[in-house]
């Protein structure tokens, strides 16, 4: 299997750039992590290795290179010594990002090695619904799976994790998350940075308490979802990467179970959104925060080019309208849905190699769905709380997730209209499996990510949400809240595409 990271950043670049790089022998069983910064301070000059940014290994596939994923029990180390606890794909934390070619075969084995059942589900792939992760189709402990199909979808950031019902949230909060690139290779023609100047962050929040990694939902986390009260980055709490003063990329997931988050410089300056889930927006568009739900992802450029010599703080900015927080049984200190957070700190160096480059003003456009013919089919999702007591808080048209049964189907490429109509008082990121869809309109205010190709929309308290969409895909697929913990507690729906 080749380490595609050795060629594209090259391991002097990734020296240079004093970025740590997992996999390579650094990193073991143990972990990568480094120790707990409280707080991103801007003016630090000097900046301790263990807090350097972590990248992830790289697995290269297609072209005749599988890979191979073996979910088990591991370490990690979030600054206060090896703990265990973890469930890590290939002993890594982070996961090991997957990278891909449009048209290249997609073949990748999931070994098994936890004491429980599970499975993965590649988030945002158009994958046959056999390969797909569906949340009764699992591993049995110590079996194995070989995932195979053709990558048909757009280069972009998609994302892998277990699907198994009723465990998603704490296998994938526990560690079982990736990245999952889909890449061109066109990416410098369209002037976007390459190399080490397009940077994979993975951010989940976690709740941490000396070191220790916490994963106890009672009956009020199951009504919020579990939040954490710190965010980690690549598996470490507010890191620092040394970097350029260029444009840099960087390809945000929030993989947090249940936190919202709203990425943002810290000195509230101008960034471009350039990317959503499934892939480029038409055209860079410039934003001073981008509210990300869980499940979600964008690709972000920022000009940190007159910034040489100097700090500058990313971070996850306040916002207010979503509920949810401190109402939490957990530990009564873990800061409410909106709260902000330090995510890490660039530390800007001088130009080591080429020009600090510029934001491209324009990519591919970007056919849009017909909103009047999405509109003679549509489905309307009821999405509710408080039902009742025990489990079950949250439902979708007054069902809870039932893997035998069939809630409805959907034909096999005609263009529908889907309604989410949020009549509970929390956020729900909505998702479906087996394609990408288009934004209409929403009720609360256009998202700057409404612009792009989605399969996880956030719909807000007493929102509505129209999206448009088409399945290209036969089979059986699942649509569900991204919030882990509504997920596993039943609010999703099984659907079949004929
Ligand atoms: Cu990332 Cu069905 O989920
Ligand atoms: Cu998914
Ligand atoms: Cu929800």
């Amino acid at each position: 299997m080749l380490d595609r990271r050795d060629f594209v950043l090259g391991s002097a670049g990734i020296a240079a750039l004093g970025l740590s790089s997992c996999g390579g022998g650094g990193c073991g069983p143990d972990g990568c992590g480094g120790p707990i910064v409280g707080s991103a301070s801007l003016a630090a000059p000097n900046v301790p290795d263990d807090s350097t940014l972590t990248i992830p290994a790289t697995i290269e596939l297609g072209f005749g290179s599988p890979g191979a994923i073996r979910a088990a029990a591991g370490n990690y180390d979030l600054g206060a010594g090896a703990k265990a606890g973890a469930l890590l794909f290939n002993r890594q934390w982070p996961a090991p990002t997957l990278r891909i070619a449009p048209g290249a075969s997609f073949d990748v084995t999931l070994d098994n090695g936890l004491t429980e059942p599970t499975n993965v589900h590649w988030h945002g792939l158009v994958a046959p619904s056999a390969m797909d992760g569906h949340p009764m189709d699992v591993v049995a402990v110590g079996a194995g799976k070989r995932h195979t199909f053709v990558i048909n979808d757009r280069p972009g950031t998609y994302w892998y994790h277990p699907h198994p019902h009723r465990r998603t949230a704490r296998q994938a909060y526990l560690g079982l998350a990736g990245l999952l690139l889909v890449d061109d290779g066109h990416d410098a023609a369209r002037g976007l940075p390459t190399g080490p100047r397009d940077v994979s962050l993975l951010l989940t929040d976690k709740r941490v308490d000396n070191g220790v990694l916490d994963y106890s939902p009672g009956m009020m986390d199951m009504i919020t979802g579990w939040l954490g009260n710190v965010v980690l980055v690549n598996g470490k709490a507010a890191p620092v990467a040394r970097v350029e003063p260029a444009v840099l990329r960087l390809r945000l997931l929030n993989a947090s179970n249940a936190r919202i988050l709203n990425p943002a410089l810290s000195d509230g300056r101008m960034f471009w959104l350039i990317a959503t889930d499934g892939g480029l927006l038409d055209a860079p568009r410039a934003v001073n925060n981008v509210l990300l739900a869980p499940g979600e992802r964008v690709e972000v450029l920022l000009d940190l080019g007159r910034d040489a010599g100097t700090s500058v703080g990313f971070v996850s900015a306040a916002f207010a309208g979503m509920a949810g927080g401190t109402m939490g049984m957990g530990g009564g200190s873990v800061p409410s849905q909106g709260a902000a957070f330090d995510l890490l700190r660039f530390d800007v160096t001088a130009l080591l190699t080429g020009g600090p480059g510029t934001v491209p003003s324009a990519f591919e456009p970007i056919v849009r769905y017909d909103a009047n013919l999405a509109a003679q089919r549509t489905r309307v999702f009821e999405l509710t709380g408080m039902n009742g007591m025990g489990s079950g808080w949250h439902r979708i048209n007054g069902l809870l997730y039932d893997g035998a049964r069939i809630d409805f189907s959907v034909p096999l490429g005609l263009l529908d209209r889907w309604q989410f109509v949020n009549r509970s008082s929390e956020p729900h990121p909505m998702h479906m499996h087996g394609t990408q869809f288009q934004v209409l309109s929403r009720t609360g205010g256009a998202l700057p990510t409404d612009l792009g190709w989605k399969d996880t929309v956030l719909v807000r308290s007493q929102e509505m949400v129209q999206i448009a969409l088409r399945f290209d895909a036969a089979g059986e697929y699942v649509v569900h809240c991204h919030n882990l913990e509504h997920e596993d507690d039943g609010m999703m729906l099984n659907f079949a595409v004929l």
